[in-house]
């Protein structure tokens, strides 16, 4: 396990070692079973690459009106709890006491991308965002607290855990493209991401 620190990003190399990781994405099936996949609206039109779906009291949402959280899947039903695993590596990392009400789980498929932006949506920022990779390799770019100038670029593997938080909560970062099927641990490929966030 190294730790990098990326433009304040504190980035833990293979956090979760292999049989973490297979425990995670045990205890995600129900949560994906509760709440499937869907594919969000973005409000200039269109639809993300990225399929998500989320756990907690609030799940992160967009349509044509805008970016949100919902406290509803858009099938209507509450979203389910955040599993108990994922809970214990937020108080690991951020050593907080406070939990997060908010468990966004992204899936990328092959060719799917993020764009650019800023976790910009929560109340109150002096709560870090914790991400959690899983599956295959995505490449994770971080800019600066501005749109443009220069980024710097890192892969993400399977067991890594970001920390973006302190005077890094509002750096811009995207995952530019995955290595589709670099890792067996989803049956079908493919790479979640976990972010944990404090909403309210
Ligand atoms: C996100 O910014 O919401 C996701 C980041 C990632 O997929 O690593
Ligand atoms: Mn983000």
């Amino acid at each position: 396990m190294a730790l990098l620190r990326v433009r304040g990003f504190e980035i833990r190399k293979s956090y979760l070692d292999g049989s973490r990781q297979r425990a995670l994405v045990d205890c995600l099936r129900p949560v994906l079973k509760a709440a499937p996949l869907f594919s969000p609206e973005v409000p200039r039109g269109g639809k993300m690459s990225v399929r998500m779906t989320s756990a907690g009291q609030f799940g992160w949402f967009s349509d044509a009106k805008g970016y949100r959280y919902a406290e509803r899947h858009p099938r209507g039903t509450n979203w389910p709890a955040i599993p108990a695993e994922v809970l214990e590596i937020w108080h690991d990392v951020t050593g907080l006491e406070r939990a997060p009400d908010c468990c966004l789980l992204n899936y990328y498929g092959e060719g799917a991308r993020m764009g650019l932006h800023q976790d910009k949506d929560e109340a109150d920022f002096s709560f870090p965002v914790v991400s959690i990779s899983l599956g295959d390799d995505g490449m994770f770019r971080i800019g600066g607290e501005t749109r443009g100038g220069k980024t710097e670029s890192i892969w993400l593997n399977s067991g890594d855990v970001v920390v973006m938080g302190g005077a890094a909560r509002l750096t811009y970062h995207g995952v530019d493209r995955i290595r589709f099927q670099s890792s067996r641990l989803l049956p079908k490929g493919g790479r979640i991401n976990l972010t944990l966030r404090v909403v309210t």
